[in-house]
């Protein structure tokens, strides 16, 4: 069967077959960020974004793509780049296995729970397995991260005000006639 869909914001065809898995498409198609890993749902390894949302590319059919969006690690370079940089800082950089799965989901947490708790990071992702090192420094990393986002966002809503009043003298001004 042929389906169409957005990979990484650009418009693609494929032929699948029924039982494709979306893991091996978007490989197919060149999206080699995402790895294949315990291929069980175990892991987080094969994460990429359905319409935004998380999920295993291992365990979801291809065709469920059909006429959606999907992200992998490609579509999203520069919030993985400045990620990234957190992660170095803090000693927590990861291998080329589990850190595309693992960034995929920090950065849709960001967008979920944009200022999430230690708990709710720790839940969001549990499901990310690293094989050989501890989670402390991810996690630092993580915190890190959130406090940088939300000061970005406070910093977008005082200008957005200011805007916003200036935009309003220039109204009133006009409304006063
Ligand atoms: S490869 Fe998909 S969860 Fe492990
Ligand atoms: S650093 Fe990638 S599996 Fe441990």
């Amino acid at each position: 069967m042929n389906i169409a869909f957005r990979l990484n914001g650009k418009q693609v065809q494929a032929e699948i077959r029924p039982d494709t898995l979306l893991l091996d498409l978007v490989r197919q198609l060149g999206c080699l960020s995402v790895k294949r890993g315990c291929e069980t749902a175990n892991c987080g390894l094969c994460t990429v974004w359905l319409d935004g949302r998380p999920v295993l590319s291992c365990s979801t059919l291809a065709v469920r793509a059909a006429g959606r969006h999907v992200t992998t690690l490609e579509g999203v370079q520069e919030e993985a780049e400045e990620f990234g940089m957190f992660l170095a800082r803090e000693g927590g950089e990861q291998c080329g296995f589990c850190s595309p799965g693992f960034i995929m989901n920090v950065l849709a947490m960001v967008r979920e729970i944009p200022g999430a708790s230690e708990e709710e990071i720790k839940e969001y992702l549990a499901g990310n397995l690293c094989r050989c090192s501890g989670y402390m420094s991810q996690l630092r990393a993580v915190k890190k991260y959130l406090d940088a986002k939300a000061g970005q966002g406070a910093e977008t809503a005082a200008w957005d005000a200011k805007a916003g009043l200036a935009a309003e003298a220039v109204c009133g001004a006009e409304g006063g006639q």
